[in-house]
Formats: C-alpha cells, sequence, structure tokens
C-alpha cells in the first residue's frame, strides 16, 4: 500500500496518545452539586441516585473535606428545607438551610469555592419555580423573590450565584440587587440554557421538587429547539450573566458547541441527575464499564465546548485526571 497519511501512527503508545490529546482537562474546571438538608447528624443516601446523599449542615463537613482532599475546588449548593409554603419563603430566609450551610462551609472551607442554586421550586409547597398566578408561574413577580434569594445567598458568603428558574430577565434583575447592596463583584453563571427533561428525575427526588401540578414547559426550553438556546444565551449574557450554561449535558451537547461560538463568556454544562443514575444503574447491573464511561462523558463535554464541568462524577474525575486517565 502506497499510503503517505496514516493516522494511526499517532495512536502507536501512550506517550504519543497523551502528547497529541486535543481536550485537555483540569480538576479546577470541575464543580461538585451538593445537597444540604434540615436537621441534625444526618446523612441520607438519595435512593435514585447511589452514592450520592443529602447532608446536614453538621455533617457536610465530612463531603466537603473528601472534595477538598481529591482537589475539586467548588461546589454548587442546593438546600432541602423542612418546610414549604406558597412563596418558598425559606429560599431567602436569614437562617435557610443555604444560608447555614455557606456560613458553616466559609468559616471551615475557607478555600472552597461555594456557587449556590437560585431557585424556589425547592421551598414552594407547589414545587413550581416561583410564585403561582393560578396554574402558571408569574414571571415577574418571581424576579423580586430571586434577587432577594440571591442576595441572601451572597449575604451568607456564596462566591457565585447560579439561577436557574428560567424566568425571563432574572440575571439583570439579580445583577441589579446584587450590584446596589455592594456585590457588584460577585458573579452570576446563568442557566440560561436550560430545557424541560425527564433527566432530571433524580433531583426532583433528592429535593423533594416535583411539580405538584403540571410541569414546566411554560418556563423551561422545548428540547426541539436549538436557535431558541441561543436566544437564551445571548439575552443573559446581555444582561450581565458572567457564565452561561446549557444543562443537561449528554444529550445537548450541540448547543455547547453553538452557544460557544456565540457567546464571549466561559460555557458550563452540567450533567445532571438522570445521567448520573443511568451509568449507576446499568455500571451495578455489569453492563457498561463505569470508570471509562465517566471518563468518556466528560471528555465529550469539554470537547463539545465546556470551560466548566457541573458532575456528580467530580470526585472521581479529580483522581482520574490526577492517574491521567484522562486530561
Ligand atoms: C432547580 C434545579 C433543577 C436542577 C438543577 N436546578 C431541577 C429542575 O429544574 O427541575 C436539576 C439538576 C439535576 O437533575 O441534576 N430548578
Amino acid at each position: 500500500m502506497d499510503l503517505r497519511k496514516r493516522p494511526r501512527r499517532l495512536r502507536g503508545g501512550e506517550a504519543v496518545r497523551r502528547m497529541v490529546r486535543e481536550t485537555r482537562m483540569d480538576k479546577a474546571s470541575l464543580i461538585y452539586p451538593m445537597f444540604v438538608m434540615d436537621g441534625e447528624n444526618r446523612k441520607e443516601e438519595i435512593p435514585s441516585m447511589e452514592g450520592q446523599y443529602r447532608y446536614s449542615v453538621d455533617r457536610m463537613g465530612e463531603c466537603l473535606q473528601e472534595l477538598q482532599d481529591a482537589g475539586v475546588t467548588a461546589v454548587m449548593l442546593f438546600g432541602i428545607p423542612a418546610v414549604k409554603d406558597e412563596l418558598g419563603s425559606q429560599a431567602y430566609a436569614e437562617d435557610g438551610i443555604v444560608q447555614r450551610a455557606l456560613r458553616y462551609a466559609r468559616e471551615h472551607f475557607p478555600q472552597m469555592y461555594l456557587v449556590t442554586d437560585v431557585c424556589m421550586c425547592e421551598y414552594t409547597s407547589h414545587g413550581h419555580c416561583g410564585v403561582l398566578a393560578g396554574h402558571d408561574v408569574d414571571n415577574d413577580r418571581t424576579l423580586e423573590l430571586l434577587a432577594k434569594t440571591a442576595l441572601s445567598h451572597v449575604q451568607a458568603g456564596a462566591d457565585m450565584v447560579a439561577p436557574s428558574d428560567m424566568m425571563d430577565g432574572r440575571v439583570l434583575a439579580i445583577r441589579n440587587t446584587l450590584d446596589a447592596h455592594g456585590f457588584s463583584h460577585i458573579p452570576v453563571m446563568s442557566y440560561a440554557v436550560k430545557y424541560a427533561s425527564a433527566f432530571y428525575g433524580p433531583f426532583r427526588d433528592a429535593a423533594g421538587s416535583a411539580p405538584a401540578f403540571g410541569d414546566r414547559r411554560s418556563y423551561q426550553m422545548d428540547f426541539h429547539n436549538s436557535r431558541e438556546g441561543i436566544k437564551e444565551a445571548l439575552l443573559d449574557e446581555e444582561e450581565g450573566a458572567d457564565i452561561i450554561m446549557v444543562k443537561p449535558a449528554m444529550s445537548y451537547l450541540d448547543m455547547v458547541t453553538k452557544v460557544k461560538e456565540a457567546v464571549h463568556v466561559p460555557v458550563a454544562s452540567y450533567s445532571v441527575s438522570g445521567e448520573y443514575a443511568m451509568v449507576k444503574a446499568a455500571a451495578k447491573q455489569g453492563w457498561i464499564d463505569e470508570e471509562r464511561v465517566i471518563c468518556e462523558m466528560a471528555a465529550s463535554a469539554y470537547r463539545a465546548g465546556s470551560d466548566i464541568y457541573i458532575t456528580y462524577f467530580a470526585k472521581e474525575l479529580a483522581k482520574f485526571m490526577d492517574e491521567g486517565r484522562i486530561g
């Protein structure tokens, strides 16, 4: 054979394969989503997310220590309050669950970068992401509560806030409120391109946040749409978002690539609870090699253009990166 070009030459051994890797990953770009709950001395495994737990504040240090030891430097906090009400008032309560978790983490883990999910659905009795007007969420009334929630997180020690509600105008509302209170230096990571997805199922189990009626399709995006995602990303960038997120990750990597081309801020992707649960379930059956699948999923997210990767496998990935298996 007279073949001048032979792609296999650069696959001949581990050294050359690693030399020509096109995607480089770094532990510093991982964010671990973490559930904190009311109560004392609680560490409860989430049934649909084996290996993931809800922690009471007095035990969250165990998880933060493991992350710190693994070299994961950022977490995103989700709160599970003991009581929920119509207006989700625990979301912005000074002694709310996330606010207390932030003060604890700030004091005991000063190096950890603390991001918070800003949304109402874990806190409302009806499980929707805002204030109801009849059977729908009232966009503009919700903005005020989201801004209040973000401000209370920052006052309790959050380094960054991440609104995930999908109300129109919430990035601007949060930005204005933070600025007015002397927090113009705090970045906003917007869940800008967030689809109405069945992949959130296990999360809603974990947080008890499934909507009591209806679904989230009047605010989260229709999964048939792509240009609409670019519109969302551009609007949020204009409103002052510092980072744009695409969510879920695995089935939406086309959007990561497109958003990356459209915006001038870092792009994050979130490998959500359903992605985690599928890997765990199949691995338990012996149907896939869990570790290799975790590496492949992460590499594909970065290859598509993610600058930041939010994943329940952050600790495992940090280890695989240390071992040189990926990265
Ligand atoms: C809150 C929120 C959700 C997730 C992140 N923030 C749930 C939802 O929108 O229903 C999902 C995360 C996951 O599935 O891992 N709105």
